[in-house]
């Protein structure tokens, strides 16, 4: 099995098979949210666990409104970011299966910004579930290629080209009682851009940035590449000294990974070259720069980086030393 047509995948999902797709944040495995069999398929394939919850992908805000309960804010967002790498987390509705989210009482849903995905939505009348469609824990596919490679060809895959955005949508939920938008996963849309649109729309809500712990399925690793990564956070430039730290750790040789400018830019490469990197054996190190920690336009990019490095080397009082991120 290996690529499909958008024809061939319409009609395994119609049979309740699962297939991968692409969107513009990276490629899911998608299944058909009102066939069990379909969503245990998806959970099965990843080695997923059943208490990480799944979103769900809508043709549009009022396919959204059968399956979730709407808020007036949540309905404004959809309304302006859909399609588009904004997931809303809701209250969910009767009738969604308990494996989208482990029996719990909310659903996130979001509506791709891909045509072969759209088109498919629109054909077939009923919503997709799609996680990324990698292993659990490890990087994300951002090419039907990575698709391919990660199941070994046992999942058949649309190939709608390289994904635009390249890293995961920014997960969020209203918080009608405290007044705030809760970030749940930093991604492609950022703190800012939900800042000024509620601004401009004169709704007052707060936006803040959840403890990673309260988005269910966020774990501390995750994006993890084959071969290990390093953060240099430090502006001490890595000598030989820092290099033979992290040699100690896993042989080498290491490399660097040079990151663009351009947090956009930057955030579309991140995972094919994690995964170039792998495939060359190669450890890899990125020289953390300051403002990453601090720009809300870095924060999707740099909550990835964090969670698929498993080391990070400081400089103190004239050594390198290497924490492991574990
Ligand atoms: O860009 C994306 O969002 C991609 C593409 C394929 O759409 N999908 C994706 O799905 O990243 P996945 O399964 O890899 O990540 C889903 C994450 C969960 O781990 C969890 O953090 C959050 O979304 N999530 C899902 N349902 C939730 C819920 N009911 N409450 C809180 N967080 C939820
Ligand atoms: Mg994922």
């Amino acid at each position: 099995m290996a690529l499909i047509d958008q024809q061939q995948a319409l009609e395994f999902l119609r049979d309740g098979a699962v297939v991968a797709l692409p969107t513009e944040t990276v490629y899911g495995l998608a299944g058909r949210i009102d066939q069990d069999q379909a969503l245990e398929r998806i959970f099965k394939t990843k080695q997923r666990p059943f208490f990480d919850p799944l979103i769900v992908h809508v043709k549009d805000l009022q396919q959204a409104e059968a399956w979730a309960q709407f808020d007036e804010a949540s309905r404004h967002l959809a309304t302006s970011f859909w399609p588009g790498p904004l997931t809303l987390v809701l209250p969910k509705k009767d009738g969604i299966s308990r494996l989208i989210n482990n029996g719990g009482t909310t659903v996130a849903l979001r509506s791709p910004d891909h045509l072969v995905f759209q088109q498919l939505l629109e054909q077939l009348k009923v919503p997709l579930a799609a996680p990324s469609a990698n292993m659990f824990g490890k990087t994300s596919p951002t090419t039907a290629q990575h698709v391919l490679q990660e199941f070994a060809g046992n999942v058949p895959v649309v190939d709608g080209g390289a994904c635009h955005r390249g890293i995961e949508s920014t997960v969020v939920q209203v918080d009608l009682n405290n007044q705030v938008l809760r970030i749940l996963r930093p991604g492609v849309i950022d703190a800012d851009q939900l800042r000024d649109f509620f601004a401009n729309q004169n709704i007052k809500l707060k936006v803040t940035e959840a403890q990673s712990e309260q988005a269910p399925g966020h774990l501390k690793n995750h994006y993890q590449p084959n071969q290990p990564v390093a953060l240099v956070d430090s502006l001490q430039p890595l000598d030989q000294q820092g290099l033979q730290r992290l040699t100690e750790k896993t042989s080498g040789p290491w490399q660097e990974l040079l990151v663009d400018a351009n947090p956009t830019v930057a955030a579309r490469h991140l995972y094919g070259h994690f995964r170039e990197f792998s495939d060359l054996n190669k450890p890899l190190w990125i020289r953390v720069q300051p403002h990453w920690k601090t720009e809300p336009a870095w924060q999707g990019f740099y909550d990835r980086i964090q969670k698929a490095a498993s080391y990070r080397l400081v400089y103190e009082n004239g050594h390198w030393r290497v924490l492991s991120e574990t």
